[in-house]
């Protein structure tokens, strides 16, 4: 009797342990996948705070902005970007002309009476729209250079939507 008794006592005490035992695996799985997951989130969140601190995207894009008020504000009034108006659309701009070479752009836009008078690329603009263009002897390069990033970006943002 006492026996029988022991002998199930120990097997309830078995099935106790190995009861025990699994519920420890799971707390202990379930706190390593938590620590692992936490770890992983972490690394994602700094690479991604790293990204938008340096990145170009922020430079670009604040630049394509200070262009798109430049724009605005300076050529608009004879300047579409897809069509051509008082002037040429200048869309593809650094794919004509002398303007693949940023300096050449710089010179004309300050002073483009001097620098038709060297040049027949814009000589033969001259003869096409008639008019000729205002001088803008206070933009500075960076100010240039936005204004074409804002074309530029117009651009891409056409043929994603087109
Ligand atoms: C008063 C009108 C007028 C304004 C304002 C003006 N443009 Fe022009 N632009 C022209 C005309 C007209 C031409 C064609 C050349 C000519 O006849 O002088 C031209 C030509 C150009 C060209 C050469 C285009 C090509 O197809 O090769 C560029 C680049 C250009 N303009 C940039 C600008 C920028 C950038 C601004 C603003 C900062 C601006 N223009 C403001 C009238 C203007």
């Amino acid at each position: 009797m006492t026996k029988t008794i022991c002998g199930v006592n120990k097997q309830v005490n078995s099935i106790i342990y190995a009861m025990l035992l699994s519920l420890s695996l799971l707390i202990g799985y379930y706190f390593i996948d938590k620590i692992v997951a936490t770890e992983i989130v972490r690394q994602n969140q700094s690479t991604f705070i790293d990204r938008d601190v340096n990145t170009e995207f922020v430079t670009a894009s604040k630049s394509v902005y200070l262009g798109k008020s430049l724009f605005d504000g300076k050529c608009a009034s004879c300047h579409l970007i897809f069509k051509n108006s008082t002037g040429p659309a200048l869309m593809s701009l650094e794919e004509r002309g002398p303007w693949s070479d940023r300096t050449e752009l710089y010179n004309w836009i300050r002073n483009p009476a001097k620098f038709m008078s060297t040049n027949g690329y814009t000589k033969n603009l001259k003869k096409e729209f008639g008019s000729m263009m205002q001088a803008f002897p206070d933009l500075t390069n960076a100010e240039i250079n936005a204004i074409v990033d804002y074309i530029n970006a117009s651009q891409s943002m056409r043929q994603v939507i087109y």
